[in-house]
């Protein structure tokens, strides 16, 4: 039987296609009904009599016909017939009836036929209604159950119940099979004709009864802990879990109520904190405000945020040419209201620099422009110092003799005891704030924090690619950790601490608990329906040259000292004496672009930052004086 309606559903849909064919089907549908309607009414009021023939009978069918197309009856996807196509129906009937006793006035039909015409337009409204019906219910015939995915719902709320219309209406796909649900009172009650089957502590036994596929967390109020807690039950069940979006989503209304996949960024997210951003916007508004490294992960987040705190003006420096071009476009589209201007250029390019400064004055400098990648800096030391030290102290001297309010730099927790060049010259920029802050009007501050999930060329776009490739994972050491945290959450705070700096802090943002990187492996893997080490391999390949397991927020010489806000903290430490600091950085960047001069600067480097641990290995080739 499945497979005649399977075969007639076939033939159907060719003809529906076709958009004659569908014209001549709803048209001899149409005309068929309204006909057999009135015959079946003149039957009933009076069997054996025929009160509508001739004239009559032709300008009540030709009446219903053209109201029905005038109103669009035979528009509209029928598959998905509802209560409004049902209104639709009503309102043709109801003028169509107006219309025609009007027409029996004229012609001088009596009181006979107006109850004939009242039955008439009755069966209109239940035929018209019922076979729409009928479409929608023959249409979402699918194929053979076992094809079909098996779904079970968390949550029997309104979530539960705009997630469980969702995936009905893909009846060639899925099938739901049930809803969790933790109030007792919902137990057994049913939604859409889907039972509640238990509640969610029940998730690993539901599932493998059921033998359910997806999981679809219909919880829009759901944080990060209950997230994590609900998607754990389902990789322990051996089924994908898929999320209806959040109330935050929703709220940003760039998101519709689509159900999508869960991601590693739901899982790593931290309970949001409801913040006053009156303060901050009072700093920003009707600034002049300029944001290296624009077209970064981090600089673009900058941006975006600085831009809705109505600035004057946004100058977008980057050397990127085209990422720096599409995020100018983007941003002219989002924010029109503000100002925008790209800034093609380097920042070791002081000439140019100095140009900009004079032309357009900026009044907070927000510097997030670096390079960043550890295994890339260790055998390019002179770039790393070039961009991170050098371009970081011009862009310094610049701020202070321009008399810019604020320069906020974004430093990293490998700044902290480093090991590597990156960490080095992330250090030296933060002691530079420090150095420039004496006897300047300019609040320089230094923001540091840990690894942001999704920036470019971080672990989660790797693993992400490793995974499409069908694996193998590579995952540096069993046991190496990392702090995480959202973009938009990171830069909130940096744009938070510049308003609370009065110059020459670091501010270190609070970044919860370090993740091992072995478990965001699995989680990836199995969030992407995959079973770790039998479907996707996970394999170790060392630590890389100057790469800890671990990292850290202060070094030992630093105090920690709380702010009025919750998750910023400051590392109070203090430098000796900055004019020589200045000499002995001016020098670390003279040596760099000397051959033959390694080991004079890693020890140059290591009186500069006196926390900096030199990897046992590296110290053999300074000994070897390689060249730079
Ligand atoms: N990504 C993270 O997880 C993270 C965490 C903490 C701190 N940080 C720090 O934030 C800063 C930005 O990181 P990101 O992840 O956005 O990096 P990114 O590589 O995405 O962005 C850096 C941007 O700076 C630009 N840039 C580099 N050198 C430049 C130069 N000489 N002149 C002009 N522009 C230049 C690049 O073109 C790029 O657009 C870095 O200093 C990094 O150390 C990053």
């Amino acid at each position: 039987m499945r497979k005649r309606i399977l075969f007639f559903k076939t033939l159907t849909d060719r003809i529906v296609r076709n958009n004659r064919g569908r014209f001549l089907l709803v048209l001899s549908a149409f005309c068929g009904l309204i006909v057999f309607n009135l015959l079946l009414s003149d039957y009933l009021v009076y069997p054996g009599k025929v009160v509508f023939s001739g004239l009559f009978g032709f300008i009540i069918v030709a009446s219903q016909l053209g109201l029905a197309y005038l109103f669009g009856v035979n528009r509209g996807i029928w598959k998905y017939s509802s209560i409004s196509d049902l209104i639709l129906i009503v309102k043709v009937a109801a003028v169509s009836f107006a219309l025609n006793i009007v027409s029996m006035l004229v012609t001088g039909l009596g009181h006979d036929a107006l109850r004939i015409l009242l039955v008439d337009h009755m069966l209109f409204v239940l035929s018209f209604g019922g076979l729409r019906l009928l479409v929608r219910l023959y249409r979402n015939v699918g194929p053979v159950p076992s094809t079909l995915k098996r779904v079970l719902i968390v949550g029997a709320g309104d979530g539960g119940d705009i997630a469980c219309r969702r995936v009905k209406h893909d009846t060639t796909q899925y099938e739901v099979v049930g809803f969790l649900d933790d109030d007792p009172w919902k137990k057994n009650h049913e939604i859409h004709g889907v039972k509640v089957l238990g509640a969610t502590h029940q998730i690993v036994e539901i599932v493998q009864a059921n033998e359910v596929n997806e999981v679809v967390i219909a919880i829009p109020s759901a944080g990060p802990a209950l997230l994590r807690s609900l998607a754990e039950k389902c990789f322990e069940a051996k089924a994908q879990v898929k999320i209806m979006p959040s109330l935050s989503e929703l709220s940003e209304n760039s998101a519709t109520f689509e159900i999508r996949n869960l991601k590693l960024e739901d899982l790593l997210a931290r309970e949001p904190i409801i913040e006053d951003l009156s303060s901050v916007r009072k700093t920003y508004v009707n600034k002049r405000v300029l944001v290296t490294g624009a077209a970064g992960s981090i600089g673009e987040e900058l941006v975006k945020q600085v831009a809705q705190m109505g600035p004057a003006i946004v100058y977008l420096l980057d050397q990127a040419e085209s990422p720096l071009y599409f995020l100018f476009r983007e941003c002219q589209v989002k924010f029109p209201n503000v100002e925008f201007v790209p800034m093609l250029c380097d920042i070791t390019d002081h000439w140019a620099l100095g140009r900009f400064f004079k032309q357009a004055q900026p009044q907070i400098v927000l510097h997030a422009a670096a390079y960043k990648h550890v295994p890339i800096l260790e055998d390019n030391i002179y770039q790393a110092i070039s961009v991170n030290v050098e371009g970081t102290k011009k862009l310094a001297e610049l701020s202070k003799e321009h008399g810019v309010e604020r320069f906020v730099f974004i430093s990293t927790d490998k700044a902290v005891n480093p090991t590597n060049i990156l960490g080095v010259t992330k250090r030296m920029a933060e002691l530079l704030c420090k150095v420039f802050q004496e006897n300047s009007k300019t609040k320089f501050i230094a923001v540091r924090f840990g690894n942001v999930i999704g920036s470019q060329g971080s672990v989660i776009p790797l693993f992400t690619k490793q995974i499409q490739q069908g694996g193998p994972i590579t995952v540096t050491h069993p046991d190496i950790k990392r702090y995480f945290m959202m973009i938009p959450e990171a830069v909130q705070l940096v744009l938070f601490a510049s308003v609370l700096g009065n110059g020459g802090e670091i501010f270190v943002l609070d970044m919860g608990k370090q993740v091992k990187i072995m478990d965001l492996a699995v989680n990836m893997i199995r969030l992407c329906g995959f079973e770790p080490n039998t479907d996707i391999k996970i394999e170790f390949c060392g630590l890389r040259p100057g790469e800890k397991l671990y990292e850290e927020l202060y070094d030992e010489t630093e105090k920690v000292c709380p702010t009025k806000h919750p998750k910023i903290n400051m590392a109070i430490g203090s430098i000796d004496d900055s004019a020589s600091l200045l000499k002995n950085i001016n020098e670390c960047a003279a040596l760099s672009k000397q051959d033959g001069k390694m080991s004079e600067l890693y020890k140059l480097l290591k009186r500069v930052v006196t926390t900096y641990q030199l990897a046992p290995s590296l110290c053999d080739e300074v000994i070897k004086e390689k060249n730079v």
